[in-house]
């Protein structure tokens, strides 16, 4: 574990849960002291002040990399030459020219890589994701997802130079990944416009962020992300499709409510902002956030087929569509997406659900009005005039 910082200790926790058999062997902290509490904590064997001593422990197969935006290349580089399995927090680059090294590395080395974005694992979301995949909603055509907390826990977030951006490349690339997801990872990502702007805090970087992903079949993705959100964590997907639609809560209102007059509860939930009144606990927060699952698909690839279903490649994705979100936010207009890779379908169809009426007609739609009687739309198939017509 590179990393004793928050998420090194949600990564830890995961692990270990469950009575699980996977066991972090040593952790690398910069200060000895906290890399021994951190060790204690988790009961973890070793603790180390050096990088490569962490990665080169023979006791090691897997790196997993929980350092700051600034770091990841490093690490993974040197997980890469140790020919290590490497897994990676989000965002995996601070740009799509750090993803692209850390991408070829690892092909290069030939060893597992995991990209951790964990808001594709939440028990709710994998559910969804299977439905969808099943075809319950149809053609999805527009996927829309929300990240917003009161912002960050350590100062390096809010640096520029050490982060590489503010809260879009923070939590907008959760948002891309999880909208991917739904619309179809094999869907080329075209066009972006995206609008990021200062708006509350004393910082460099965007606080607050708003942006559209278009995909080559016509589908949009939508991200909303904030670092100056009151009211604790809000993440919401909804899913819109041909057949369907699909919404999710995944913190504040998950249907766990609580009001307690004097707050003795405890830790309620990651940036829960307030242990008193009415209260949004999460009951099982590593599973509910994803990261067991997460994990689960990692070490399954590990032992089995060797391919993560998040890895490098998306993380690679990801940063491509948010460099492009940043020229957008600059220029104020459409910016195309530029892979340099792109191993999903050389053309997509666009969204199509035309319904046959008879022939003549083609539907539009149908709806029982207030008095029962149900009116008809349809499209002349010949003269394309959309007509009405009262069925009973
Ligand atoms: N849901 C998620 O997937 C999620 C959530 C939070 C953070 N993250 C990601 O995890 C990474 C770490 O974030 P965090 O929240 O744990 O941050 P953190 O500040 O809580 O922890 C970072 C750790 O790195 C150490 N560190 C800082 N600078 C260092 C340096 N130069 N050399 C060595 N160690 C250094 C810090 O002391 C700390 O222990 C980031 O990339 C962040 O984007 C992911």
């Amino acid at each position: 574990m590179l990393g004793a910082g928050f998420i090194g200790d949600f990564y830890s926790f995961s692990l270990h849960g469950q009575r699980s058999r996977d066991r972090v062997q040593v952790i690398y902290s910069r200060d000895n002291e906290r890399g021994k509490r951190f060790a204690q904590k988790h009961g973890i064997p070793r603790w180390t002040t050096s990088m490569r001593d962490a990665i080169n422990d023979p006791d090691v197969d897997v790196v997993v990399v929980a350092l700051p935006n600034n770091l990841h290349l490093e690490a993974v580089l040197m997980a890469a030459e140790a020919k290590k399995a490497v897994f990676c927090t989000k965002p995996l680059g601070r740009n799509a020219v750090e993803a692209k090294q850390m991408l070829d590395a690892v092909e290069k080395a030939s060893v597992v890589h995991g990209y951790m974005e964990d808001l594709v694992y939440p028990p709710k979301t994998t559910k969804a994701l299977q439905s969808v995949r099943n075809g319950a909603i149809g053609q999805v055509t527009w996927a829309r997802s929300r990240e917003t907390h009161p912002g960050p826990h350590s100062n390096w977030f809010w640096t520029k130079d050490i982060s590489g951006g503010g809260v879009l490349l923070d939590m907008g690339c959760h948002c891309i990944e999880i909208s991917r997801n739904y619309i179809g990872k094999d869907i080329k990502p075209v066009e972006v416009m995206c609008w990021a702007e200062t708006l509350v805090k004393p910082i460099d970087a965007e606080d607050n962020a708003l942006g559209f992903v278009k995909y080559e079949n016509g589908a949009i993705g939508q991200f909303e992300v904030s670092w100056s959100f009151r009211g604790g964590m809000d993440l919401r997907d909804e899913v819109m499709g041909t057949e369907g639609t699909i919404w999710i809560n995944n913190f504040l209102r998950t249907g766990f409510e609580m009001f307690t007059a004097g707050g003795k509860g405890g830790y309620v939930a990651e940036k829960a902002e307030t242990e008193k009144g009415w209260i949004f606990p999460v009951g099982d927060e590593v599973a509910e956030l994803g990261y067991t699952n997460m994990f689960t698909d990692f070490f399954q690839a590990l032992e089995q087929n060797g391919h993560c279903s998040e890895d490098f490649y998306d993380g690679y994705i990801v940063n491509e569509i948010m460099d492009a979100c940043y020229r957008s936010a600059k220029s104020k207009k459409w910016e195309p997406v530029t892979l340099q890779v792109w191993r999903g379908k050389a053309k997509s169809d666009p969204i199509s659900a035309l319904k046959e009426y008879d022939k003549d007609f083609l539907f539009v739609k149908e709806e029982t009005l207030p008095d029962g009687s149900v009116k008809l739309i349809l499209k002349d198939r010949k003269t394309g005039e959309i007509i009405q017509r009262m069925i009973h």
